[in-house]
């Protein structure tokens, strides 16, 4: 078996062996596989697809890439997963707030992705973190704190660590094969006994229509049950930026305000559903509303800041973070609504893409990022707007950046008469 001859098979629509793929994926943390190929794969399979058996190849494939962990704690071993948006934070917020629950959260994040943010560029805005943590520390965290948020090490799904990175510069994200597997390779390596995924759909989604974002959810639940791990997920709305900023270190100051209780908005409220469902669906709560009334509760009561503050400072940050430690713009300049009306409409991808040209994500691999730059103040779909007054920030380097931003965040967003807000939670699949 040869690199050459599988990309040659996915390109002309052969349904690949298991045992070539199983190749491939072993190529991809081994070395054997170059970048080069590693990118033909994931445009291949982008175009073509896998099929169903091939998908749940890739997935175990890259799942025993690298070594799969087992826990042995007094709590049920949870997470969550998002398929990516645009000012989605839920995970600073959630995996907290599950480990003050009693739940025990080992998240493998993943770093920006095409126009969406990453949970692990986040955290790293603070200063001093580093979520490459080796696999004893990840324990030792997991264990004590109840939630550590981490870079797969070199030992977690090595292969999805590869091909995710190869995705993110090459336009190859929007593959239901590939999202799957890269979620679930991750997650079920760290040895998980209950999922939640968060499946957006919108125009700042990688599946923009509800019937895409219902066959990921469906293809992600049913792999992810396949593999002995109990998964539900929630399709959500991402036809507007969830929290109302996009970028780094702007986005940990958007979860520090719902961890203080200062901001009360969907980010909160989407939280509260996808912790109230895990909860249940973990056996640590009764039904969602008492499951979404324990994650509210322990926010309240400045528990799940606490363990924020102490994972952060096991990451190697300040021992108490707060909005004073995070980054800032040198230029932040203020967008004004061209007229008086409601937002009808956000090309939310737009607005991603402009937070990566502002330098808050990566258009080349290894690219340095900007953690200070992005959006803030960003509506909703419904939202009332003046003439003249504030659409969004913009927080950039230089003036010309800002300049340029300005102008996308102008075209992304439309204002019309009347528009009603979208609803933020569309289907649940179990
Ligand atoms: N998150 C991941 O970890 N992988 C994807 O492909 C998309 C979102």
């Amino acid at each position: 078996m040869d690199a050459r001859s599988i990309i040659l098979g996915l390109r002309e629509k052969r349904t690949l062996s298991v045992e070539e793929i199983h190749w491939f994926a072993r190529g991809l943390s081994d070395g054997t596989v170059s970048d080069a190929q590693a990118g033909a794969f994931a445009m291949a399979t982008c175009l073509n697809g896998l099929g169903d058996a091939g998908r749940v190849a890739l997935t175990e494939a890259m799942r025993d890439s690298g070594d799969v962990m087992t826990w042995d704690l007094p709590g049920p071993v949870v997470d969550k997963h998002s398929t990516g948006g645009v000012g989605d934070c839920v995970s600073l917020i959630l995996a907290p707030a599950l480990a003050a629950c009693g739940a025990y959260v080992p998240m493998i994040s993943g770093r920006g992705l095409g126009h969406t943010g990453g949970t692990l560029d986040k955290l790293e805005a603070i200063p001093g973190v580093n979520t490459e943590v080796s696999e004893t520390k990840f324990r030792q965290m997991v264990g004590g704190l109840g939630c550590a948020i981490v870079s797969a090490t070199g030992d977690i799904a090595p292969a999805d660590k590869r091909l995710y990175a190869v995705r993110d510069v090459t336009s190859t994200v929007e593959s239901i094969d590939l999202i799957t597997a890269s979620i679930l390779s991750k997650k079920l390596a760290a040895g998980l006994e209950t999922l939640v995924l968060d499946v957006k759909c919108g125009s700042g989604a990688f599946m923009g229509c509800a019937s895409e974002a219902s066959e990921l959810a469906n293809a992600l639940v049913s792999t992810a049950k396949g593999a002995g791990c109990s998964t539900l997920a929630l399709v959500t709305d991402m036809n507007s930026p969830l929290a109302p900023a996009a970028g780094n270190a702007l986005e940990v100051r958007e979860c520090l305000r719902v961890l203080e209780g200062r901001q009360d908005g969907v980010l909160l409220q989407l939280t509260a559903a996808l912790g109230g469902a895990l909860l249940v669906a973990a056996k640590l709560a009764t039904d969602e509303a008492k499951g979404r009334s324990m994650i509210r509760a322990v926010i309240a009561s400045g528990q799940a800041r606490e363990v924020l503050a102490k994972m952060v400072a096991a990451l190697g940050g300040p021992t108490d973070v707060s909005e004073t430690c995070l980054p800032e713009a040198s230029v932040v300049l203020e967008v004004q609504a061209k007229k008086t009306g409601h937002i009808s409409e956000i090309d939310v991808r737009a607005l991603g893409e402009a937070v990566v040209h502002l330098g808050g994500g990566r258009l080349y691999g290894g690219q340095k990022l900007d953690m200070a730059v992005g959006l803030s103040q960003l509506g909703r779909v419904g939202d009332h707007v003046e003439q003249g007054g504030p659409l969004a920030m913009v927080h950039a380097a230089n003036e010309a950046a800002a300049e340029h931003a300005a102008k996308a965040v102008l075209s992304a967003i439309v204002i019309a008469g009347t528009a009603a807000p979208t609803p933020l939670i569309l289907e649940t699949v179990e």
